[in-house]
């Protein structure tokens, strides 16, 4: 346990969270605490570090917001946790660790705005579902290098290009730097007529406010950008309908709800971050399942991927470039099994591969 505590601090918290670095390295030097943490929780996903440090935010344990601070503060952090055992394991034991990232529909945009229109959306791992309604938020793509096409987009004081599309008056714009050029990014949004997902557990941050703090305590300290992301697409898509999602798993669920996919629209299947959380074997299991499913449709459909390369064997590694800080936590966007670009984890980012 300690050492779980200790890599997560260096492994994953470290460049990202200050407060979790500091949180986490000093769990993984309390042995009483890790003790607790091994004798009580069963072992695997339940004893994952993000998950306590989750569960005590959504409790408004001490420093939910910072952290702690030091030696004193970590202590009354402790003493909290211990004397509130009962309710942060109730809370872990309920939960799972699973963000929503809004900001990933940037990098699914510009495959999606090029498909057959009118869209029949299928996530499977969908979370709270906001990455079903790309067509709801607004977008500013900014270039690298300077490019100009006349055609909606401009050049900035800085020289970068900027090109924004979406929907009119969105709480939400989403930020993405990007090489494409002017003309493979949307000049308008994907007109979606079907929309639906999967999830071993649906969260409904809408009308459940327990589920949008949940999300909330699983955005970490110092990422106040991603907070407000989250927030601002659950306000976009308060008043509009909300898409169905089964509660199961991908593989068992997707051929009855792929079957309710409506005859006339471009049925995309589509999913971000979640095949990680599956074995080796079923993620190779639910690549064939999509392709089978898809070539069985009448018109046939889309299967995009935006996962870590890690969990999409089928595909060759991208070719090693110089190191950059984040470039191991980078995804790879792929179309029917065909890698078309390197993407930044909460959707920050498309670069072509
Ligand atoms: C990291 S979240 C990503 C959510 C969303 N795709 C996004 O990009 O924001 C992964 C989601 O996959 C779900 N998940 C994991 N394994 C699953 C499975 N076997 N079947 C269905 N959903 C699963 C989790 O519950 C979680 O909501």
């Amino acid at each position: 346990m300690a050492r779980r505590y200790q890599e997560f601090s260096w492994r994953e918290a470290r460049g990202r969270s200050d407060a979790h670095e500091e949180l986490s390295a000093r769990i993984g030097e309390d042995a009483e605490l890790c003790d607790l943490l091994s004798g009580s929780l069963p072992a695997g996903n339940k004893q994952q570090p993000n998950l306590l440090l989750a569960a005590v935010r959504h409790l408004d344990g001490p420093h939910a917001e910072l952290g702690p601070r030091g030696e004193s503060a970590y202590g009354r952090w402790r003493e909290w946790t211990i004397r509130h055992w009962d309710e942060v394991r109730a809370v872990i034991m309920q939960r799972a660790t699973q963000t929503n990232e809004p900001g990933r529909c940037a990098t699914l945009l510009p495959l999606l705005a090029r498909l057959p229109q009118p869209l029949a959306l299928l996530e499977v791992g969908a979370s709270a579902g906001l990455c079903l309604h790309p067509d709801r938020y607004r977008y500013r793509y900014e270039h690298d290098h300077a490019y100009g096409d006349g055609n909606g987009g401009g050049y900035d004081g800085d020289g970068t290009y900027g090109h924004e599309v979406g929907a009119p008056g969105s709480p939400v714009v989403l930020g993405c730097r990007t090489d494409w050029a002017p003309g493979e990014l949307p000049g308008r949004l994907p007109e979606v007529v079907w929309r639906a997902g999967i999830d071993l557990d649906p969260l409904d941050p809408v009308a459940e406010p327990e589920d949008l703090r949940w999300l909330r305590a699983l955005v970490w300290p110092g990422e106040e950008e991603r907070a407000a992301r989250l927030s601002a697409a659950v306000d976009a898509v308060r008043a509009v309908p909300r898409p169905r999602i089964v509660r199961g798993d991908l593989i068992e669920e997707l051929p009855a709800l792929a079957a309710e996919a409506p005859p006339g629209a471009t049925l995309v299947i589509f999913h971000s971050a979640v095949l990680s959380y599956l074995p080796p074997a079923r993620r190779e299991e639910f690549a064939r399942l999509v392709r089978t499913l898809l070539d069985g449709r009448a018109g046939g459909g889309h299967w995009i991927a935006n996962e870590h390369h890690s969990a999409l064997p089928w595909l060759p590694a991208p070719e090693p470039r110089p190191a950059r800080p984040d470039d191991t936590l980078q995804l790879t966007l792929a179309l029917d099994g065909r890698p078309v670009a390197r993407t930044g984890p909460h959707g920050q980012s498309l670069h072509r591969l």
